[in-house]
C-alpha cells in the first residue's frame, strides 16, 4: 500500500513536514508512505496552460496517479489552506479525463501554532476535496494544535498523546484505503 504524502506548506522547518515524516516512520505494517516535495514547483494554475500542462504538473499528476491513497498536512492560514496546496488541488482536478483525485482515498491531517490546530483549515480542505470527487478518510480526525510543543528542534515527533492519534488514524486510513479499493467500478 503506497501513500504519498502532501505537505500544504513550503517552510523549510514546517511542522506539517515534521507531522508527515512522523506517519512515515510510523505507518503501519504493509503501509509505505512517501513525503513528496512537488509542490513547491507546481506553476499557478492557469487553464491557458491545460493545453501544454508543465511537467511539474506531469509529474505530480503521475505521482498521485500511481499512489493507493494521498496523506495530506495542511497548515491553516487565515482560517483556511494555503494557497499552494489549494493550487496544487486545482491542477489535480483537470482536466477530464485525467482527473487523478477521482476516487482517490485522502487522509486529512494538519498543524498549526493556534489553539485549533487547523480545524478550519481541514473543513475548508475537505470542501475542495468533495468537488474533487476523491474520498476522505471520515474519522478520525487529527488536529495538532499549538505545534511547537509537539516537535523537538529537529522536527520529531514528541507528543505521546498526538503519536498514538496519528497510528490509529493510520491503521483506520488503511483500512478505508481497502476498502474504498474493493468497491471501485
Ligand atoms: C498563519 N497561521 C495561522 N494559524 C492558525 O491556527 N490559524 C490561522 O488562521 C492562521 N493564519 C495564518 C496566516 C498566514 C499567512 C500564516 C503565514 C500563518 C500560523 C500557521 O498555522 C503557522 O505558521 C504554522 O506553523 C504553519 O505551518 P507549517 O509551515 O509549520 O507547516
Amino acid at each position: 500500500m503506497n501513500v504519498l504524502g502532501i505537505c500544504g506548506s513550503l517552510r523549510r522547518d514546517s511542522y506539517n513536514r515534521s507531522l508527515l515524516r512522523a506517519a512515515a516512520e510510523r505507518a503501519p505494517a504493509g503501509m509505505t508512505i512517501h513525503p513528496d516535495d512537488r509542490l513547491s514547483a507546481i506553476p499557478l494554475f492557469n487553464e491557458d496552460l491545460e493545453h501544454d500542462t508543465p511537467a511539474a504538473v506531469r509529474d505530480l499528476r503521475r505521482a498521485v496517479a500511481a499512489a493507493d491513497g494521498l496523506l495530506i498536512a495542511t497548515p491553516e492560514y487565515n482560517q483556511s489552506i494555503p494557497g499552494v496546496l489549494k493550487n496544487a488541488i486545482d491542477w489535480l482536478s483537470r482536466p477530464a479525463p485525467e482527473e487523478v483525485l477521482v476516487g482517490k482515498p485522502v487522509a486529512v491531517i494538519g498543524a498549526s501554532g493556534g489553539r485549533w490546530g487547523t480545524r478550519l483549515a481541514q473543513n475548508a480542505l475537505r470542501q475542495a476535496l468533495f468537488a474533487t470527487e476523491s474520498v476522505p478518510l471520515p474519522s478520525p480526525a487529527l488536529f495538532v494544535r499549538e505545534a511547537q510543543n509537539a516537535f523537538d528542534a529537529d522536527g520529531g515527533l514528541i507528543d505521546i498523546a498526538i503519536g498514538q492519534s496519528l497510528d490509529a488514524l493510520l491503521v483506520e486510513f488503511a483500512r478505508w484505503i481497502e476498502i474504498t479499493h474493493r468497491h471501485r467500478p
